[in-house]
């Protein structure tokens, strides 16, 4: 936030300043922001964007998350206990849990995963839940998604006691968030939320387009963004444009051009390129596509944006990997935490 500050008073010492340049003034105050992660060094006189490192700030969020565990225990509290359940073999899915349980131990949150194979029943899943949420030892709770076709997800997420919903997906939680009132917020759009903040990113009157109206990831974004920042819940007081699969895709670019922020979480590789953003946009990236390179005959991690292109357009990107992926982590282990601590319910 102080970095946020400091860009604020030093562009408003230079009125006349384009928004590219602003975006250069950030990046020297932003210690997550990542030189390295260019392709080429950047010289004053470069042109491409500012380039967010997620992995940098996820660290320092994480730092934060872990003294303030540690300040909870040693007030005589519970270490805050993580249970995640894992259905079949999606092996994305389990880098993902992977992931997590890997960063909540780096946090001094105790963690466990439940493995289940792909055919269990919808009925023993709701049992599972019923037993966790009983259970005492249990501080959060989180069925990672997609489950199996012939469960549904809905009936699952509302079976997690609102009490320990780190994922922010019970219908309550949801409610809550779209009433603008205090809720556990999805970690994805709490993500791209705190990016935004903590960058000093301009949403004030200002127009962005969400592209993709997923209920775990668009919605919520949206919700944050166009919502009034001086209710109970402080929204970003944004134009919101919500787009998605049968948004024509001229039509598509011409909201693009106008967007000040373009957020794309549509789970298309390349679907925003070069042309269809304005001069100086921040162009945030919640695509994860894993494709195959013929070249080089590996997997390949992408996200909904042509990077190379749309970078020397933009005044601010998220790369995939690195950017919007590990500050998911982060604010899940902060839910957690918050959801430990009992801080809302
Ligand atoms: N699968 C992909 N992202 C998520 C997430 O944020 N939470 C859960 N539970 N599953 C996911």
């Amino acid at each position: 936030m102080a970095a946020a500050a400091v860009f604020f008073s030093s562009s408003a010492l230079r009125p006349g300043l384009a928004p590219l340049r602003r975006w250069r003034a950030l990046s020297l105050l932003a210690p997550w922001v990542d030189y390295s992660a260019s392709s080429s060094p950047r010289s004053a006189s470069s042109d491409e964007a500012t380039i967010f490192s997620g992995t940098k700030l996820a660290k320092q969020v994480l730092k934060e998350v872990q003294s303030d565990v540690e300040s909870w225990i040693s007030f005589g509290n519970k270490r805050p206990h993580l249970t995640v359940v894992l259905v079949g073999d999606n092996p994305a899915s389990h880098i993902y849990v992977r992931n997590k349980i890997k960063a909540a131990a780096a946090v001094g949150i105790s963690s466990e995963v439940i493995l289940r194979p792909k055919d269990i029943s919808q009925e023993e899943l709701l049992d599972m839940m019923v037993k966790l949420n009983k259970d005492s030892t249990v501080s959060g709770i989180l069925v990672q998604l997609p489950l199996p076709d012939h469960i549904d997800e809905r009936t699952v997420c509302n079976a997690i006691t609102l009490e320990k919903d780190v994922d922010g997906f019970h219908i309550m939680n949801i409610g809550r968030l779209c009433l603008d009132q205090p809720s556990i917020i999805p970690a994805t759009a709490s993500a791209v939320w705190e990016i935004i903040k903590r960058t000093g990113i301009q949403t004030f009157g200002k127009n962005v387009v969400v592209a993709g109206r997923s209920k775990n990831v668009g919605m919520p974004i949206s919700m944050l963004l166009h919502t009034d920042g001086e209710h109970e819940r402080p929204g970003g007081d944004a134009t919101v444009t919500i787009t998605h699969r049968y948004t024509p895709k001229e039509q598509l670019k011409i909201h693009t051009q106008l967007a000040d922020i373009v957020i794309v979480a549509a789970g298309i590789p390349k679907l925003i390129t070069g042309d269809m953003v304005k001069e100086g946009a921040a162009v945030i990236d919640v695509g994860i596509n894993y494709i195959h390179n013929t070249l080089s005959g590996k997997t390949e991690l992408v996200g909904d944006v042509d990077f190379e292109e749309v970078k020397k357009k933009a005044g601010f990107i998220t790369p995939v990997p690195g950017g919007v992926g590990p500050m998911t982590v982060a604010m899940l282990l902060k839910n957690t935490l918050i959801i430990a601590k009992k801080l809302i319910y």
